[in-house]
């Protein structure tokens, strides 16, 4: 276990992540103008500000570096943040912009302090009295994203819903039982409670649901051992966010919001970094219920916009969430009060066997030749209130290309009448059910496949019509369709016609003369349940699409807008793509939007086997052969 520093010399690239100096120095620009008092300006957002592509890749080695920090800041309780631009390099301030009627995503002390609001509320003291619930130590209080349904609460304030859930001990999952009937409105920027809404008394489920080792009845035998050794080490090195391994070559760093980013993604082929993908992250990601009552129908969670996949990782210090020869990278992040703090152990390095690469027997010769496959594995976990979601990158030696999110942790429940079964979810235990729900995840692809100008095509497999050129009936043919615009490269998955997208070089050929390319190989995805019409529809428009393209804008990171918390709906992708802007030969941006339809098991309780949801890049003429032919044989103990 490695840990590498947070801090040291002056940026030496222009994407190295931020220090904690840096965070401090631009925090200090901000707070020595006397727009933003010390006392009542919030830091909601404060990341790198990257300095435009053009410039990032015209950068030399041993080249000054500018530095500047992105900072969203909150002064005082209303819908209203300002963006500030702090150039370090000059020691000042580069922009000022108000953004009137947004909310910045939900703050902690904010979120903490509803709480606090709600303990001592009369109206919520005496509903929960009505369950028979009078001590609030043993009362869970979950504050959740409001979203937007035309409450007259909603207006101009930052509002947050709770729900609640009882303990019988403090270390007991609250999720079993759940508080029905029960929902608050709280003005959070205020610690002001607005409505409590009480549907009626439920009686709480009568199982308690702890996962503790030590709760359960009895414990299987423990697995035999199996230990990952690399006597050598790992075969990876990563140096102030530059990772090399194999032929891959990428730089990692973290984000508040996105979590895990990559850039600069290039494998090395015959001496020379050919360029793949210029960044790749998490733009949004949104999970919407599927249950239409008052208590439950207002439930969606935009996990990247309104809470933060950087601010909820967790330090991977404490378990086994990686296993094997290990180096960790510390993410650096800003409290709301402008302090840089570090998240030790915040992404993941390490790399995992992946059983066979390539192998063929050949039955005349008798000679077997079989390459192990090995990937690299790039990860980082975020814990969301109840869900917790692992972002896991895998290079591969072939120049494959994957991404998967492992969803577990703890589902969103409801309590239930004796004999009640849900229309709109499933029964997980006695009395107690989990709305059916999706969790759909947009990733924001900038692709470089050879170089910045690239168009992309949509590839199918079609059955042609039996006839004088398919006497047999049996052909298909694969055909390519040139998406041309942004609304013609609005597009759904179709396993049936084995659908799947190609991002074609404009320039580079293979040895074949065929321009070079990705594709991106879309797994098993649903879209948007919910109305394109209702209010998370409107919001989390980007997952009506499984793929959008848009030419790379700078300010174009976040597929729902950068401010999705309480919008009104339209701000992102559709926003951004009524332009109808040309893409072909262009710096294309694939966004793709892919998840899983939730329909809670038994098995899911009372915490879930991770499920996983991905895709692959993969490489399409990109070499003139299997790129892997000269991967030595593994050595002959593997043959025992
Ligand atoms: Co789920």
């Amino acid at each position: 276990m490695t840990s590498v520093s947070a801090s040291g010399p002056p940026a030496a690239h222009p994407l190295e992540p931020l220090t904690a100096e840096e965070i401090s120095a631009a925090v200090g620009l901000v707070l020595a103008d006397p727009r933003f008092d010390e006392e009542q300006t919030r830091f909601a957002y404060v990341g790198l500000s990257e300095p435009a592509k053009d410039v990032v890749e015209a950068h030399v080695p041993g080249a000054p570096v500018d530095r500047a920090v992105h900072l969203v800041l909150t002064v005082g309780p209303d819908a209203h943040v300002v963006e500030v631009d702090a150039s370090l390099s000059e020691g000042g301030l580069r922009g000022v912009r108000e953004v009137e009627g947004v909310r910045p995503g939900l703050l902690f002390e904010e979120a903490f302090g509803a709480i606090v609001a709600l303990e001592t509320n009369p109206e919520w003291v005496a509903a929960l009295a009505r369950r028979g619930l009078h001590d609030p130590k043993l009362v869970q209080i979950d504050p959740w994203p409001a979203g937007t349904f035309g409450s007259p609460h909603e207006e101009g304030r930052r509002i947050c819903r709770c729900l609640a859930y009882v303990r019988d001990a403090p270390d007991d999952n609250g999720y079993a039982r759940p508080v029905e009937g029960v929902v608050a409105f709280v003005d959070m920027a205020r610690g002001e409670v607005l409505e409590v809404l009480d549907t009626g008394v439920v009686p709480l489920a009568p199982e308690s649901g702890s996962y503790y080792p030590e709760r359960q009845p009895s414990l299987r035998e423990a697995l035999t051992p199996l230990e990952i050794v690399q006597s050598e080490g790992p075969g990876f090195t990563v140096e102030r966010g530059l990772l090399r391994w194999q032929r891959w070559s990428l730089r990692v760093s973290f984000d508040a919001v996105e979590g895990l980013v990559l850039h600069q993604v290039g494998y090395e082929d015959k001496g020379t970094l050919r360029p793949v993908l210029y960044r790749a992250s998490v733009s949004e990601m949104v999970v919407p219920y599927g249950d239409p009552g008052p208590v439950h129908g207002w439930k969606n969670a935009f996990d990247a916009g309104e809470w933060g996949l950087g601010r909820m990782a967790n330090s991977l210090e404490l378990g086994c969430d990686c296993l094997g020869e290990i180096v960790y990278l510390d993410g650096v992040l800003t409290s709301e009060r402008g302090k840089p703090y570090v998240v030790t152990n915040a992404v993941c390095i390490h790399e995992e066997d992946f059983g066979i690469l390539w192998k063929h027997f050949d039955a005349r010769s008798g000679r077997n030749e079989v390459r192990r496959s090995r990937r690299l594995v790039v990860s980082s976990i975020a814990t969301v209130g109840n869900y917790d979601y692992g972002f896991y990158w895998y290079f591969y030696l072939d120049g494959t290309i994957g991404f998967e999110v492992k969803l577990t942790g703890i589902l969103s429940t409801m309590g239930l009448a004796p004999g009640e079964t849900p229309r709109f979810g499933s029964v997980i235990a006695p009395q107690l059910g989990a709305a059916n729900h999706q969790h759909l995840f947009n990733m924001r692809l900038d692709m470089d496949v050879d170089g910045a100008a690239n168009s992309v095509y949509e590839m199918e497999a079609h059955p042609v019509p039996p006839g004088a050129d398919n006497p047999w009936a049996n052909a298909f043919e694969s055909r390519a369709r040139l998406l041309r615009t942004e609304s013609e490269a609005q597009r759904l998955v179709d396993p049936a016609r084995s659908r799947y997208w190609k991002v074609v070089s404009s320039s580079a050929t293979n040895r074949l003369g065929l321009p070079t390319a990705y594709k991106l190989l879309p797994g098993a995805t649903p879209t948007l349940l919910a109305d394109p019409g209702s209010s998370v529809g409107r919001r989390a428009a980007f997952a009506t699409r499984n793929l959008w393209v848009t030419p790379y804008a700078p300010g174009e990171r976040r597929a729902a807008g950068d401010y999705p918390n309480q919008s009104a709906g339209g701000d992102g992708l559709p926003a951004w793509t009524a332009a109808d802007r040309p893409i072909v030969d262009e710096d294309v941006v694939l966004w793709y939007t892919f998840g899983v339809t939730h329909v809670p098991r038994p098995e899911d309780w009372p915490v879930m086997p991770v499920e996983y949801a991905g895709f692959q890049l993969l490489p399409v003429g990109f070499f003139d052969a299997n790129p892997a032919l000269d991967l030595p044989a593994p050595p002959a103990h593997c043959h025992d």
